[in-house]
């Protein structure tokens, strides 16, 4: 696992004044996000499939999942939030000198989706590449930015997670099809910002490769009528396994992230876990005792957006109720690879 936790303890002034706590990586200066209008509801895919609305939410809290246009591809989706993120931070395309995009659902498998919001922003030059680490695609984007930024590589970053997970999903498969939706989260990570990042740590283990996967379309089994006939291009998930696995790693990232920086896991003042499944999210608070309402479940109408599940979620639960200046935030990504991402983020004044 690799981790970026400085070593100062120098106080952060009067906001935190009794919590010594690492000085900043880098900060969050802006966030974004964007879902698309259309709306799958559960009654909608019980429809196609063995399955109901009661059962959707007693198992998984989803009442609904949002649906690309069918114009509307990831980079669109990217550019709408990457927008709303650099004017809340109050910057233009010109001020961005690299752009990540994590996502497991390019526009095209070449060239990279970065390079197609690239040329939307109008900043041609500004280095732009995709970074492939299932949903906690955004969290890995914000560690590497995080590293740009405190080593003076890069001034201003644009991190963005966007997925079009249902041009990937099998809907002839009620375990799967019932959990995905499409968005974009999208944050400018800078030296300064309202949000330092005091704590970033990343870290895959691939012997878990056959846990979440879409089988074909790459080098090993190619496009074929055959691959599409099987429904070789859609996601397959051990949805039992996966769900222990997220469990134990999000908690276990969660209490080394507080172990870090010398506070428990109940003392986060708000914990974000990728939003997955809403008794995911319930059973990582119960073995870190972390009340329910520090506990952020926002999938209810958004359902699993793999990359752009965290920075959707820090986005709504800012927007709805504005995170006051020194709360404590800690934001915890699971996926495919199998690849998990955990960051503590300080709340400063705006
Ligand atoms: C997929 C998931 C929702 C299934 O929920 P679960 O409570 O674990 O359910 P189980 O897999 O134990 O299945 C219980 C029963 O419900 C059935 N079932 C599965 N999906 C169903 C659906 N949509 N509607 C009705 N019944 C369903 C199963 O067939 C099984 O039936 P059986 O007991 O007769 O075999 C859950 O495991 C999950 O969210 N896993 C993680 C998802 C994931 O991989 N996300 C991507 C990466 S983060």
């Amino acid at each position: 696992m690799t981790s970026l936790i400085t070593t100062s303890t120098t106080s952060q002034s009067a906001i935190v004044a009794s919590r010594p706590l690492p000085a900043a990586l880098c900060a969050i200066a802006g966030l974004g996000h964007y879902l698309p209008d259309r709306i799958i509801t559960n009654d909608e895919l019980a429809q196609t499939v063995d399955t109901s609305d009661q059962w959707i939410m007693e198992r998984t809290g989803i009442s609904g999942r949002r649906c690309a246009a069918p114009e509307e591809a990831t980079s669109d989706m990217a550019h709408r939030a990457a927008l709303e993120a650099m004017a809340d931070a109050g910057v233009t395309a010109e001020d961005l000198d690299l752009i990540l995009l994590a996502t497991s659902t390019p526009d095209t498998p070449v060239p990279s989706t970065a390079c197609y919001l690239q040329a939307r922003l109008g900043c041609g030059g500004v280095p732009a590449m995709d970074i492939a680490a299932g949903c906690s695609g955004f969290g890995f984007a914000l560690q590497m930015a995080a590293a740009s930024v405190k080593s003076g590589l890069h001034r201003t970053v644009l991190v963005v997670g966007a997925d079009t997970l249902t041009r990937i999903t099998n809907y002839a498969d009620r375990q799967s099809c019932i959990l995905f939706g499409d968005g974009a989260g999208a944050a400018v990570v800078a030296p300064t910002g309202r949000f330092d990042v005091i704590y970033s740590s990343i870290g895959s283990d691939g012997s878990g490769t056959g846990m979440i996967r879409v089988r074909a379309g790459g080098s090993r089994t190619p496009a074929s009528l055959d691959s599409v006939a099987t429904a070789g291009h859609t996601l397959e998930l051990h949805g039992r396994e996966v769900f222990k696995a997220a469990v134990l790693r999000m908690s276990d990232c969660i209490r080394k992230a507080a172990s870090a920086i010398g506070v428990r896991p109940g003392d986060f003042d708000l914990v974000i876990p990728h939003q997955a499944n809403a008794r995911i999210i319930e059973a990582v608070g119960r073995q870190l005792d972390v009340p329910p309402e520090r506990l952020l479940s926002d999938i209810r109408e958004t359902g699993n957006t793999a990359a752009a599940s965290i920075p959707i979620a820090l986005g709504r639960a800012d927007r709805a109720s504005p995170l006051a200046p020194g709360k404590l935030v800690c934001i915890v990504g699971f996926g495919a690879g199998l690849a998990w991402a955990c960051q503590v983020l300080l709340v400063r004044d705006r």
